[in-house]
C-alpha cells in the first residue's frame, strides 16, 4: 500500500536520511542521519519513489550537496546548502533556542527571551531557510504531488507553496509540544502571527498527541476566531527493527556486561540525550530522595542513566550537562559505598547498549518536563523482559496512550517522583506481569506505518 501511495511523497526534514564526513585523506563518506524523524521516515518510503529534501548541516553536507539530486537509501535526496551563516541563526537561535524552548516552556522568563537586533536577524535567517525549500520543492514536486513537511524547523515552507503551487497538498508534521495561548504571547506578535498561519498554510497539520493539536488550534482560534484542520498521529517504534538489535552480538554482549555490573542488584534505568526537557537533574534528586527516606534500598538498587550529548553548539546545553554530571558525582560521593555506585551516568551514544538495558530494566524512568511524544516510553515495554515498571511523566505526549496503565510522574515534584520509584520497586511480581504486559499490548497498538498513513490521508483528504 505504502510503496504505491508514497510514488508522488516530497519530504522536506532538517535532517535527512543521510550525512557526510571527512575521511582522513579528505574523501567525503556517507552514513545513515541521525536523528528520530529522519531514521522513523527512511525505512517507510525506501524504494517508494519518493524524493526527500534535508539540510546540508556540516561542510561535508555542504560539499555533498553540490551533487544535487542523489539515489540514496532508496529515496531521490537532495541537500539543500544554505549560508553557513544563516543556517546557524535559523537552527540555533531560532528552531533550538526559541522555539524548542517556547514550545517545552524551558524559559526562565526573567532573563530570556530577549527579541532584540540580533534575533530580528535570526528570524529573517529563519525565514530565508524555510523560503530556499519552499523554493526546492515548488522547482521540483511532481504534478498533484504530496508533501510531508516536519517539525517546527519548517513552520513557514506552506506560505510559498499554497502560493505557487495550489496543486501541492502539503501536511506539516510537528514532533515536539505545542504551547498554549497564553505562551505564544511570548512572540512578538508579528512572529507568532507568521509562524501560525505559515503552519496554517499547509492542509493539515499533525501532532503526536491531542493535547498539543488543541494547543494550535487554540493560538489560531484566539488569533483569527477560527482553527485550521488538525490531526493526531503518535509515532510508534519499529518493534521487528528493535528486536533485531537486541538479539544482535553487540547488544548481548552489552547486556552481559551489565549484569555483571549490577551485581543482582534492582535497575532503574533512563534512556535519553542530555536535553534540558528531558529532567535529568529531577530524576536525580528523586532517586536520591528515595536513597534518603528508603534506606532498604541503598545498596540494593543502581540507577544507570544512559544518555548522549546533544546540541552543544548551545551554551544552555554544556551547562546543563555540567549540572547533570556534577550532581550524579555529588549523589555517588554521599551514598556510595565500596562496591556499590548509586547512580551509574554514561554519556557515550551506543544504542546497542541502551537496548540491552530497557531489555533488562526493572524500572523505566520517563519524566520530562514536557515531551512531544516519547518513543522510548513504548521502546521499553517492547523490548523488557523482566516485566518492568514504567513510571511516566504526565506531561509526555505519549501519556494520552499509556497514561492508563504507567505510574504517573508530576516530572516537577521531586518527593512525589521518589514515591513512585519506590512504589514501582516494591510492586509485586504478579502485578508487574499485568503492569508490563498491558504496557506491551499500548505500545505494540500502532507501527510506524500507521503514522505514515495518517499523514498521507491526511494530506489528501482535507479541504
Ligand atoms: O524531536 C524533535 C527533534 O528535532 C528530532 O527530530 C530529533 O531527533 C531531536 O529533536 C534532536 O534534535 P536535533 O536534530 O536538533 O539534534
Amino acid at each position: 500500500m505504502v510503496a504505491r501511495v508514497a510514488e508522488n511523497v516530497v519530504i522536506v526534514s532538517n535532517r535527512g536520511p543521510l550525512s557526510f564526513s571527512h575521511d582522513g585523506d579528505g574523501n567525503l563518506v556517507a552514513q545513515r542521519g541521525a536523528g528520530g524523524v529522519a531514521s522513523s521516515l527512511a525505512p517507510l518510503v525506501r524504494d517508494t519513489g519518493a524524493s526527500w529534501m534535508a539540510a546540508a548541516i556540516s561542510d561535508a553536507d555542504r560539499e555533498a550537496a553540490a551533487s544535487g539530486t542523489v539515489e540514496a537509501e532508496g529515496v531521490r535526496f537532495r541537500m539543500l546548502a544554505v549560508d553557513p551563516d544563516a543556517y546557524r541563526m535559523a537552527y540555533d537561535v531560532v528552531s533550538n533556542s526559541t522555539l524548542w524552548f517556547l514550545h517545552h516552556g524551558l524559559w526562565d522568563l526573567a532573563r530570556r527571551p530577549r527579541f532584540d537586533r540580533r534575533w530580528r536577524e535570526a528570524w529573517d535567517a529563519y525565514r530565508a531557510v524555510n523560503h530556499t525549500f519552499a523554493r526546492a520543492v515548488i522547482d521540483d514536486a511532481p504534478a498533484d504531488a504530496t508533501v510531508l513537511v516536519q517539525d517546527y524547523h519548517f513552520a513557514l515552507v506552506g506560505t510559498w507553496l499554497a502560493q505557487e503551487r495550489p496543486d501541492l497538498k502539503a501536511v506539516h508534521f510537528t514532533h515536539i509540544p505545542f504551547c498554549d495561548p497564553e505562551a505564544i504571547r511570548i512572540l512578538p506578535d508579528d512572529v507568532a502571527s507568521e509562524l501560525l498561519a505559515g503552519m496554517a498554510s499547509h492542509t493539515s497539520c499533525g501532532f503526536h498527541a491531542r493535547r498539543w493539536a488543541q494547543n494550535f488550534e487554540a493560538c489560531c482560534q484566539a488569533l483569527w476566531g477560527w482553527k485550521p484542520s488538525t490531526f493526531v498521529s503518535p509515532l510508534a517504534p519499529d518493534h521487528d527493527d528493535i528486536d533485531a538489535v537486541a538479539e544482535s552480538p553487540k547488544s548481548v554482549e552489552e547486556g552481559a556486561a551489565l549484569d555483571e555490573l549490577l551485581g543482582g542488584r534492582r535497575l532503574i534505568l533512563r534512556v535519553d540525550r542530555i536535553e534540558l526537557s528531558k529532567n535529568l537533574l529531577r530524576g536525580f534528586l528523586a532517586y536520591e530522595e528515595l536513597l534518603r527516606t528508603r534506606p532498604e534500598w541503598r545498596a540494593q538498587v543502581v540507577f544507570a542513566a544512559f544518555v548522549y550529548p546533544s546540541r552543544e553548539g548551545l551554551p544552555e546545553y554544556l551547562a546543563y550537562r555540567q549540572e547533570v554530571e556534577t550532581l550524579a558525582a555529588r549523589i555517588n560521593s554521599q551514598w556510595g559505598v565500596p562496591g556499590w555506585t548509586p547512580i551509574v551516568l554514561d554519556t557515550s551514544d551506543n544504542f546497542p547498549r541502551s537496548v540491552a538495558a530497557l531489555r533488562r530494566y526493572d524500572l523505566l524512568l520517563v519524566n520530562p518536563v514536557r515531551d512531544g511524544l516519547n518513543l522510548v516510553a513504548k521502546e521499553g515495554p517492547l523490548l523488557n523482559a523482566r516485566n518492568g515498571v514504567l513510571a511516566l511523566s504526565r506531561e509526555a505526549g505519549v501519556w494520552e496512550e499509556l497514561g492508563g496503565v504507567a505510574l504517573e510522574v508530576n516530572p516537577f515534584d521531586v518527593a512525589g517522583t521518589a514515591d513512585v520509584l519506590a512504589a514501582g520497586l516494591a510492586m509485586e511480581d504478579q502485578d508487574r506481569a499485568t503492569h508490563s504486559a498491558a504496557l506491551r499490548k499500548l505500545a505494540a497498538a500502532r507501527s510506524p506505518r500507521d503514522w505514515l498513513h495518517d499523514q498521507l490521508a491526511a494530506a489528501r483528504s482535507a479541504r
